[in-house]
């Protein structure tokens, strides 16, 4: 019996943020964002818009046509949580009308839970074939107006239902693994923006790398060549070229440059125009791949690497399923990225500033309304959060 992806789906912003733009601000050459770190555009949250909200999207998407009725786990990875004490996901499980007898929580670890959750729930659903798990990773990179990560944001979710009738990608289970207390990136309770030492976390990410990969070689004794293609979590795209390049020295694969870019490139695509997704980036990478690529992938082993600053990281895989193609949604996905708001920078400022304006005090407020999709955070209310389903 195997277990892994039966339906994914991803979801992003209505509005985005040109690099040119946020270059010509502060007086850099788009070049540097466009191909030093490999980042077009971003994806900016409107005022009315949070995890909550972009999640629910992601799974309303990956319902369609799924029996929603054997779904009884919901993990919700994030870095970006709206509650000290209540799960996010339960907000989710609400606004799409998930089954009643279902557990719901929230798993935390920088840009790493949502390959966390995957670690628990395919042992799971070998145990309880008839069950699925809903997997839903959603986060809002924000480093600060100005700040040398600003470039790197980006917002969006993914959601997986999971399940022993993989349709799309079955996992193995082995995979390597590696931890280390490392202060790379980090978020303070005190505050809503990420604390980041870029170069360091850069590095700390490739020995994650080496150490995880290394990891998976000793237990399962598969090499390089047993991938057809490989995929990275991705902060920006252009980490996927310094993980790769490091791993093909390291394993010692003779590649031309072409090569090993054609092993990771069609992973990138989407990435490149949403920015970071955190929790989600790795699976938002695995999406891309699937939709993009232009061979046919049905039998064909991905690697995949998830790193969490602070630091985790595992090296896992998976084996894409024949008929893949057929329970994809590209044309969604690429409709939903296609068709987002560009915004002056003035409009990404105000956006991005609205966070501070909430208030703290218990006092109500109502948000502005914007493109949300099908659902809204509508506001606050003696501490509490409003959601609504948008007509
Ligand atoms: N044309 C082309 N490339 C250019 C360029 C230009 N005009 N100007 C600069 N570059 C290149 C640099 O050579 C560099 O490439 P390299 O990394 O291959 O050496 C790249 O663009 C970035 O330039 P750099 O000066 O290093 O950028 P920075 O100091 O602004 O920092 C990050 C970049 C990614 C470290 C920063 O945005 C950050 O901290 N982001 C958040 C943290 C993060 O994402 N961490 C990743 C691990 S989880």
């Amino acid at each position: 019996m195997q277990a892994g992806i039966e339906s994914i789906s991803i979801y992003t912003s209505q509005y985005y943020l040109d690099l040119k733009t946020l270059a010509n601000q502060w007086g850099e050459d788009p070049d540097k964002y466009y191909i030093g770190i490999g980042q077009e555009q971003m994806s900016v949250p409107a005022p009315d818009e949070d995890i909550v909200t972009l999640a629910a999207n992601a799974t309303a998407q990956a319902l369609q046509g799924i029996d929603a009725g054997a779904l009884d786990t919901l993990l919700f990875a994030t870095e970006t949580g709206i509650d000290q004490s209540k799960a996010a996901g339960i907000y989710v499980h609400e606004l799409t009308q998930l089954p009643k007898n279902m557990r719901v929580f929230e798993l935390k670890q920088a840009c790493y839970s949502g390959a966390g959750g995957l670690s628990l729930a395919l042992p799971y659903l070998l145990h309880h074939p008839d069950r699925k798990v809903l997997i839903v990773a959603a986060d809002i990179a924000r480093y600060g107006i100005g700040s040398i990560g600003e470039p790197t944001q980006g917002a969006g979710a993914v959601a997986m239902v999971l399940s022993t009738n993989p349709k799309i990608m079955a996992f193995d289970l082995e995979s390597g693994i590696y931890t280390h207390d490392v202060m790379d990136f980090w978020r303070p309770n005190y505050t809503d923006e990420a604390l980041v030492d870029g170069k360091y976390s850069i590095k700390m990410y490739i020995t994650a790398l080496r150490e995880a990969w290394q990891h998976y070689v000793d237990v399962t004794g598969n090499s390089f060549a047993d991938f057809h293609r490989y995929v990275y979590h991705l902060p920006f795209t252009k980490m996927a070229d310094k993980a790769h390049q490091f791993l093909v020295r390291h394993a010692n694969a003779e590649l031309r440059p072409e090569e090993w870019k054609r092993q990771i490139d069609d992973a990138a695509i989407y990435q490149r125009f949403i920015g970071n997704t955190y929790a989600g980036s790795v699976f938002v990478a695995l999406t891309s791949l699937l939709d993009n690529s232009p061979d046919d992938l049905t039998d064909k082993r991905i690697g995949l690497f998830s790193y969490g600053s602070g630091s985790v990281g595992e090296f896992f895989t998976g084996i894409v399923q024949q008929g893949y193609q057929s329970h994809l949604k590209k044309a969604m996905h690429q409709e939903i990225i296609s068709e987002r708001a560009e915004l002056d920078y003035e409009t990404y400022k105000e956006f991005y500033l609205f966070k501070s304006k909430l208030p703290t005090d218990g006092s109500p407020m109502r948000t502005p309304k914007h493109n949300t999709g099908r659902y809204r955070f509508a506001g606050l209310t003696e501490h509490q959060r409003l959601y609504e389903v948008v007509a």
